[in-house]
Formats: C-alpha cells, sequence, structure tokens
C-alpha cells in the first residue's frame, strides 16, 4: 500500500520544525515507517540549491524555477519511491510555500504557479498539510530570541511576512480537506493535542 504524504507549513517563526521530529516518533511508534525531509532540500542537489535560495538575491521566477527545480529532483529520488514502498513521508514545507512567499510574498502571477506545480507533480498532492498559524509579532519575537544570523526571507519586512500568512490562509480556504490549520501560539503541550487529533483523523 502507498503511503502517506504530510507536509508543515507556515510564516518563518511557527515554529513547525520543531513538531516534525516528534510526529515522525508518533508514527513510528504505531509501526510506521516514516522519512523526514525538507523543503528546499531533501537531495544533495536540493540542498545546495538551498544555499543560494536562502542566501542570494535572485529574480523573483529565478527564484521560483528553483524552487520547483529542486521539487522535481525531490520528489524523483526521495519522496516518489518512498511512497511507493509504503513509506510516510513527512516534509517541511512543500509547494503551498511556493504559493505563499513567491505568490503571496513576493507576487509571482498565479497561473505561472498552477503551470510549474502541474509540470512538476500533476498528480501528487500532499495526503495532509498542516498550517502553523500564528500572529505575525508572536512569530517575529520567536526569531529574535533565537539569536542566529536571519536568512533572505526572514529578513523580509513584516508586510511581506503578512502578506505570506494571508495567501496560506486563503490556500486553506480553498484546500479544506487536505490543509488544517495548527494554532501555533500555543504551549508546546498544546500544539501536540492538536497533532494528534488531526493525525488520527488519516491513520
Ligand atoms: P525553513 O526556514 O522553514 O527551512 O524555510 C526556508 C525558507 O524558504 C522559508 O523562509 C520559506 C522559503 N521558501 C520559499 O520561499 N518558497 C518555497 O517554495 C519553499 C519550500 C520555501
Amino acid at each position: 500500500m502507498r503511503g502517506k504524504f504530510i507536509t508543515f507549513e507556515g510564516i518563518d517563526g511557527a515554529g513547525k520544525s520543531s513538531h516534525v521530529e516528534w510526529l515522525a516518533e508518533l508514527l513510528r511508534s504505531k509501526g510506521l515507517s516514516v522519512q523526514v525531509t525538507r523543503e528546499p532540500g531533501g537531495t544533495e542537489l536540493g540542498e545546495r540549491l538551498r544555499e543560494l535560495l536562502l542566501n542570494e538575491p535572485m529574480h523573483l521566477e529565478t527564484e521560483t524555477l528553483l524552487m520547483f527545480a529542486g521539487r522535481r529532483e525531490h520528489l524523483a529520488r526521495l519522496i516518489e519511491p518512498a511512497l511507493a514502498r509504503g513509506e510516510w513521508v513527512i516534509c517541511d514545507r512543500f509547494s503551498d510555500a511556493t504559493w505563499a512567499y513567491q505568490g503571496g510574498g513576493r507576487g509571482l502571477d498565479k497561473n505561472k504557479f498552477l503551470a510549474l506545480e502541474h509540470w512538476v507533480h500533476e498528480h501528487l498532492q500532499p495526503d495532509l498539510t498542516l498550517l502553523f498559524d500564528l500572529p505575525l509579532e508572536v512569530a517575529r519575537e520567536r526569531i529574535v530570541l533565537a539569536n542566529r544570523v536571519l536568512d533572505k526571507f526572514e529578513q523580509e519586512r513584516a508586510d511581506f511576512h503578512e502578506r505570506v500568512r494571508q495567501a496560506y490562509l486563503e490556500r486553506v480556504n480553498a484546500h479544506p480537506s487536505r490543509m488544517r490549520i495548527i494554532d501555533a501560539d500555543n504551549t508546546l503541550e498544546n500544539i501536540r493535542k492538536q497533532l494528534e487529533v488531526v493525525i488520527a483523523s488519516i491513520c
């Protein structure tokens, strides 16, 4: 039987990455075989593209094409083979991030996004997408507290991140059966409880 494909999304500082491994362990404890991966990245080539994407200024369409190029490689080398073997794949960001960041944040033409999505993964969408949602100010505070060098996206102004958040929320409205909102302005324990409930619905 084909495995399930779960993606995590949210604005920078939403704290989603800290829940990825926890969810993987929860699923493994149910006897499932689980791969954890991320975008941009996930393959050797994808990780090299990530370095460029997170640090080099580039034209919006170059950025979008590189996101999808890395995704094609990721799907071909890791995601699709794992799902075909019956493994579950948890991916920290996927195409909804391109929709939200390049589309909502930077204003990429929606039809260009749709054309690339159709080209790169016409027959595959996540079985479940968890959107870690929280107010911008809370996310910003978390980033400041982490006290590390900020990447190109994290350095963007607040209005960029607000547009990213709104684009994610619109996407949930358009895909209510695939996407679920996790209230990320909450304690670790409460977020895990929300995750358990949502996951139970697809296990
Ligand atoms: P991360 O910090 O969650 O690892 O994500 C890296 C950054 O890449 C994050 O700021 C969002 C951005 N990104 C896009 O702009 N478009 C995409 O398609 C993906 C996957 C990530």
